[in-house]
C-alpha cells in the first residue's frame, strides 16, 4: 500500500470534513422535515442528538481515522486485525453508494435550477407559479435523468483528481461564501411582514406533534448532517497528521452544523408563514419558498443564481465524500487506480439512482409501504442504515480500542482534558449504544 496521501493544511481539512456535513442535510432536508414535524420541537431534538450523540460518534470516528491513517476498511483491519470490524467499513460504503444514488437527484434539481435561472426562465414566471414550474422541472423523465448525470459528472471528475488537487482546494473558496449569501437571506426572511410566526414556528417547541418517528427522524438527522456512522470521517480524517486538534476539529464542525441549519430554518420558515405557504410541503419546500423570497429583493434573481451555485457547491462537497470513501478503498492509494474507480463507481451509482429520479416523474404512482422508490431509499438510508452505522462505531472505539491509546490519540496536537475525554467515553461507550437501541425499537412498537 501506498503512502497516504495528506491535507496540505489545517483549514482545509476543517472545510473538507464541514464540507461533507453541510449540505442537503442541513439546507434542504432540516427545513422540510422540521415543517412536517412541528418545527421547533423537532430541533431541540435535534440540536439534544447532535451534541450528545453526533459530536462523541464524529469524534470517535475521528480517532479511528487518525490512528490507523488508512481507509475505512482497512482501518478497522489495522486496529483489530484478524476481526470482522471492518465490515463497518464496508458496510460505511454501501451505505454512501445508496445514499448517493438518492442525494444525486437532488443535486440533479440543483442544476437545473440554476439552469433556468441563469438563462431567465425563472424571472418571467410570478411567484404563485414557482411550485408548478418545479413540479415540472422535476417531473420531466429525460430532464431530470440528464441533470442528475450532470451532478454525478462533477463529483466524478473533482474525486479522481485526489484528496488536495480537488477537494481541499474547493472546500476552501466555498464553504465561507455561502455563509456570507445565507446570512443576507436570513435578513431579507426575518425583516417580511409576518415574519415573527415562522421565526416561532422554529424556535418555540410544540410536543404535542412529537412521536417516536419524529424522535427517529431527529436521531437520523443528526448522524446525517454530522455525516457520521458511514466511517467517511474516518477516511477524511486518515488523511490527517497527528498534529491536528480533533476535539476542536470535532468541535467546530458541529457548531458550523447546527448554526447553518438554523439559518436555513431562519429563511425558510418566515417565509413560509409570510407568503402563506405549506410548512410541511415536503421535499420540495427549499425549492418553493426560496425564489420567492428572493423575488422580493433587489435583483433578486441575480442573488438566487449566486445562492444556487453555492448550494450546489455545498451538496458537491458533500458528494465527493461519499464517493470518496469508495474511492479510497477500491483504488488502494494508487493514484492511477483511483481515476478508474471514480468513474466507474460513480457512473454505476448515477445508474441506481435514475429510479430515485423517475420517482418525481414517471414513478410517481409506483409505491411500496406507501413510499415512492426516492422515500424508501431516504428511509432505508437515513432511518436504519445510518443508526445501525452509528451504532457500530459507539460499540467499537470504547470495547475495541484501549482507552489510553485512545486518550493519547485525542491529545496529540490537543490538550483534551482528562474529564473531558471521560465524558466522552462515557456517552460513547454507554449513551450512544442505549439511547440509538431505544430509538429504534421504540419505532418498531417493541415497547
Ligand atoms: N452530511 C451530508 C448532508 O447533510 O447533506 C450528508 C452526508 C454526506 C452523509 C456524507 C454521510 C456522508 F458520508
Amino acid at each position: 500500500m501506498k503512502q497516504q496521501e495528506q491535507w496540505t493544511s489545517k483549514i482545509g481539512f476543517i472545510l473538507a470534513a464541514a464540507g461533507s456535513a453541510i449540505g442537503l442535510g442541513a439546507i434542504w432536508k432540516f427545513p422540510y422535515i422540521a415543517g412536517q414535524n412541528g418545527g421547533g420541537a423537532f430541533f431541540l431534538l435535534f440540536i439534544i442528538f447532535t451534541l450528545f450523540l453526533g459530536l462523541p460518534l464524529l469524534l470517535a470516528e475521528f480517532s479511528i481515522g487518525r490512528t490507523a491513517q488508512k481507509n475505512a476498511v482497512e482501518s478497522y483491519k489495522t486496529i483489530s486485525p484478524g476481526t470482522k470490524w471492518h465490515w463497518i467499513g464496508i458496510m460505511g460504503m454501501i451505505t454512501s453508494f445508496l445514499l448517493l444514488s438518492f442525494y444525486s437527484v437532488i443535486g440533479g434539481w440543483i442544476v437545473a435550477y440554476l439552469y433556468k435561472t441563469l438563462t431567465g426562465q425563472l424571472a418571467s414566471v410570478d411567484a404563485s407559479s414557482y411550485a408548478d414550474l418545479f413540479g415540472s422541472t422535476i417531473s420531466h423523465p429525460f430532464g431530470s435523468v440528464l441533470v442528475q448525470l450532470i451532478f454525478m459528472v462533477m463529483t466524478i471528475l473533482v474525486v479522481s483528481r485526489g484528496v488536495q488537487q480537488g477537494i481541499e482546494k474547493a472546500s476552501k473558496i466555498m464553504m465561507p461564501a455561502l455563509f456570507v449569501l445565507f446570512i443576507l437571506l436570513v435578513i431579507r426572511a426575518v425583516s417580511l411582514d409576518g415574519a415573527m410566526e415562522g421565526i416561532t414556528f422554529l424556535l418555540m417547541p410544540d410536543f404535542t406533534k412529537v412521536t417516536s418517528q419524529t424522535i427517529l427522524e431527529a436521531m437520523g438527522q443528526s448522524f446525517f448532517t454530522l455525516s457520521v456512522g458511514v466511517s467517511v470521517m474516518v477516511t477524511y480524517s486518515s488523511y490527517l497528521p497527528k498534529t491536528e486538534n480533533l476535539p476542536r476539529a470535532a468541535l467546530s464542525i458541529g457548531g458550523m452544523n447546527i448554526f447553518i441549519v438554523l439559518l436555513a430554518g431562519l429563511a425558510i420558515f418566515p417565509a413560509v408563514f409570510a407568503f402563506d405557504l405549506q410548512a410541511d410541503a415536503g421535499p420540495v419546500l427549499l425549492f418553493q419558498v426560496l425564489p420567492t423570497v428572493f423575488s422580493q429583493l433587489p435583483g433578486g434573481m441575480i442573488f438566487f443564481a449566486g445562492f444556487l451555485l453555492l448550494f450546489l457547491f455545498a451538496t458537491l462537497t458533500s458528494a465527493f465524500s461519499m464517493l470518496e470513501i469508495i474511492v479510497s478503498v477500491l483504488s488502494k492509494g494508487d493514484k492511477a487506480k483511483r481515476k478508474k474507480w471514480a468513474w466507474i463507481t460513480g457512473l454505476a451509482i448515477f445508474a441506481v439512482g435514475i429510479p430515485s429520479t423517475l420517482s418525481y416523474g414517471v414513478l410517481a404512482d409506483a409505491t411500496l409501504f406507501g413510499r415512492t422508490f426516492f422515500d424508501n431509499m431516504d428511509y432505508v438510508v437515513s432511518n436504519i442504515l445510518f443508526p445501525i452505522g452509528s451504532l457500530l462505531i459507539a460499540l467499537y472505539v470504547p470495547n475495541k480500542m484501549k482507552k489510553s491509546a485512545l486518550y493519547e490519540e485525542l491529545q496529540s496536537g490537543s490538550r483534551m482534558k482528562k474529564g473531558l475525554f471521560q465524558t466522552w467515553f462515557i456517552l460513547l461507550r454507554y449513551v450512544a449504544p442505549l439511547l440509538i437501541i431505544i430509538v429504534m425499537l421504540d419505532v418498531l412498537d417493541v415497547f
